[in-house]
């Protein structure tokens, strides 16, 4: 392992402690290079307990008293990358093709689930009830969206409805007059996202990697640049769940690098990285 000099030392046996219990906690996969990520990720959390260095932290991560720590862990271990409208075609797709099918079949029902795994700060839930407002409004159809994610961190600050104006540039004008917020004073520099779309969203902590505590069947699911970083056994434990709970008419839509070929035969691609899944 290379050496650099560092406020604390990260031995080669802690870290590979690390990366088994990420493993374990979170199904992500910490490569033998990543040394670095794991030390700049971790080492905050070092300083802000006031320990003396990874053993102590490894020591106390061990004692399995210490719950909050474990989430501290996972939180500071997660990536959470991402962005309203990320990969644009499939906020198009779901406004031109999969909503007015699913508005067909639902029609009795009025009712419309979609999942959004691995929803981080919320943008992309956000995005997706953006779209829903704007074609089914809020009267006539009861649609939600169950967004989930491991970091207690991001959804908290998802439920917060509270962005950095930076992170609204590339929307719309309309739509930015429509559903966001300027923040004056104080919070400047800031915008908020319209209650009543949050009012549709359920954000909740769900380990994709553990049991799902859910009953439900969606329209549709987004698990987009999640499962990257997962191998290939747990990345198909995931989508074959994901196939038990999406209704035979609904989509799938995963990450532009990411894909089901090789990984799972439950799904059938329908382009762009949207599926559906197969008829069994
Ligand atoms: C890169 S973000 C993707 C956000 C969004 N889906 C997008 O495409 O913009 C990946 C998210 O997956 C979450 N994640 C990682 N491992 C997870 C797990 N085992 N269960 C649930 N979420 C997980 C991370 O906390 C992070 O917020």
């Amino acid at each position: 392992m290379r050496q650099i000099k560092r406020e604390f030392e990260l031995r080669d046996q802690e870290f590979q402690y690390i990366r088994d219990l990420v493993m374990t906690q979170t199904g992500i996969v910490v490569s033998e290079n990543k040394q670095e990520l794991i030390y700049s990720r971790l080492s905050k959390r070092v300083r802000a307990l006031n320990l003396g260095g990874f053993d102590d932290y490894i020591d106390l991560l061990e004692d399995g008293r210490n719950k909050d720590e474990m989430v501290a862990f996972v939180n500071a271990i997660t990536t959470n990358l991402t962005a309203f409208f990320r990969e644009g075609h499939h906020f198009d797709y779901l406004r031109d093709h999969a909503l007015p099918k699913i508005m067909e079949r639902n029609r009795q029902s009025r009712k419309i689930r979609i999942w959004s795994a691995g929803c981080s700060t919320g943008e992309e839930a956000y995005s997706i009830a953006m779209v829903l407002a704007e074609k089914l409004g809020f009267d006539t159809w009861d649609w939600r969206i169950l967004a989930t994610d491991i970091d207690t961190d991001v959804l908290s600050s998802a439920n917060s409805r509270i962005y950095s104006a930076d992170r609204v540039t590339g929307i719309d004008a309309q739509r930015l007059q429509r559903w966001f917020r300027k923040g004056g004073g104080r919070n400047q520099g800031l915008v908020q996202i319209a209650k009543e779309l949050n009012d549709r969203i359920s954000f909740k902590q769900l380990n994709l990697v553990k049991p799902w505590p859910i009953k439900n069947e969606f329209d549709i699911i987004f698990c987009r640049n999640v499962v990257i970083y997962f191998d290939v056994p747990t990345q198909k434990r995931i989508f074959d769940g994901y196939a038990r709970h999406l209704a035979g008419h609904g989509n799938l839509f995963i990450g532009h690098s990411e894909s089901l070929h090789k990984v799972t035969n439950r799904f059938e691609s329908l382009g762009h990285t949207v599926y559906k899944k197969r008829d069994s």
